[in-house]
């Protein structure tokens, strides 16, 4: 019957007794002409009979439609946040070379800040992260405590892959920790707690002789420097000046030492506000500024609102798997964060929808490391 209308033949009825006609106010209802329109893109998925390419089934998403389209969105984002990078920083702005802190110090024309919640360490999504901060590709971090220790203790002892229905009692008897499909024994931390307690005892003896104020990112750097391992995120943000925040640091395993620490040895001081002063001057003094934010809550909304401080990120991707109409930060549309002025209006910000360990690997291909690989081979 649809096709009928798309070509025109919808025979009208005279009378409501007529019954061999379409009622004329059905007709009317379903077809209304097309006006011009300024949709462009064909719908076009893959075409197999070229053979296996991956770069042009990844080239295809975004002409797919749904969460594909959405990614290709999401790499045109985030490669004109890497083509600002490549700009030379406007004269105006200056070399910043009064700044002392060199964490802190603009390095490119777009400072690109990177949110990632815990489970990303716990996964092989760590891996993607140690290749951007490896290679320079970010100039900062912001992650929960859960993506601070577990890039540490994954130095020490491996996690395994399990998977989502093994049973919590079962589990705990074995002494093994469940992270979605991902388990993690109980020896793990162990290691950790002997590798981080006496640590823990040189910032206290640092901050009474020397007066140093510890904070999460001189906390993170300092912990960096310690595992000396290539293997380590936190390592290479060490190494190449990268500040990794972490505002709430005490949430998670390290926390749990630092309750212990607290007992044999009191007395460590740790200041969440010098650490926003840090991360908000990154913002305020970028050039150009991009967000890549996977997954929600406060990793989310702290780079948002240091961005705030410059009225807003000129780029953002956002990766993750919350809605918003429970009015969660989390789930918020980047149109929501353009209202608070965190993202420019006029910018261009692109929400996926879907799990990062999926989509961020093959995103980082398409953008950072094409980016990377080209220009060392130049
Ligand atoms: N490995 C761990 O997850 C771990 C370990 C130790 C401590 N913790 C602590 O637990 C607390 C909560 O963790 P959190 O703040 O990192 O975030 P979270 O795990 O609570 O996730 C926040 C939101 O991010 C989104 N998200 C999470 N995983 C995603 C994915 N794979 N893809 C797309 N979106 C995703 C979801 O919308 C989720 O509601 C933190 O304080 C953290 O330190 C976590």
């Amino acid at each position: 019957m649809r096709k009928q209308f798309r070509h025109g033949l919808v025979p009208s009825a005279t009378t409501t007794n007529d019954t061999s006609s379409v009622p004329q106010k059905a007709a009317d209802a379903v077809f209304v002409p097309t006006q011009e329109h300024g949709f462009n893109n064909k719908v076009q998925g893959y075409d197999w009979s070229q053979g296996l390419d991956y770069g042009k089934l990844i080239g295809s998403y975004i002409t797919t439609g749904f969460q594909a389209t959405t990614f290709g969105l999401a790499v045109n984002e985030v490669n004109k946040m890497l083509a600002k990078r490549t700009e030379p920083i406007p004269e105006n702005l200056g070399l910043d070379e009064f700044e002392e802190d060199l964490f802190i110090k603009r390095k490119s024309n777009c400072t690109i800040f990177l949110g990632y919640t815990s489970n990303m360490c716990s996964s092989g999504i760590r891996d993607t992260i140690k290749f951007l901060v490896q290679n320079k590709l970010v100039d900062c971090i912001v992650t929960t405590a859960g993506g601070v220790e577990e890039d540490f203790i994954k130095c020490l002892a491996p996690t395994f892959v399990g998977n989502f229905e093994l049973k919590g009692s079962t589990l705990r008897e074995s002494g093994i920790n469940r992270i979605g499909n991902l388990v993690i024994p109980n020896d793990n931390y162990c290691k950790f707690e002997d590798w981080v307690m006496p640590l823990l005892d040189e910032m206290v003896t640092e901050q009474k002789e020397k007066g140093t104020k510890w904070t999460p990112s001189r906390i993170i750097e300092k912990l960096g420097r310690a595992i000396n391992n290539p293997e380590s995120v936190y390592y290479w943000a060490a190494v190449n000046n990268i500040p990794v925040f972490s505002p709430a640091l005490t949430d998670g395993s390290l926390g749990d030492m630092m309750y212990f620490h607290s007992y044999k040895n009191p007395g460590l001081v740790v200041d969440i506000l010098e650490d926003l002063k840090r991360l908000n001057t990154m913002a305020v003094k970028a050039s150009n500024s991009g967000m890549v934010i996977l997954g929600g809550g406060l990793i989310k909304h702290h780079i948002c609102n240091a961005n705030l401080m410059r009225n807003g990120a000129d780029f953002a991707v956002f990766i993750n798997t919350a809605c918003d109409f429970d009015g969660s930060d989390s789930g918020a549309k980047p149109d929501e964060a353009v209202s608070w002025g965190k993202i420019k209006k006029d910018a261009t910000p692109v929400k996926v929808c879907a799990d990062a360990s999926l989509v961020f690997p093959i995103l980082v291909a398409e953008t950072f490391a094409k980016h990377h690989f080209a220009s060392i081979s130049k």
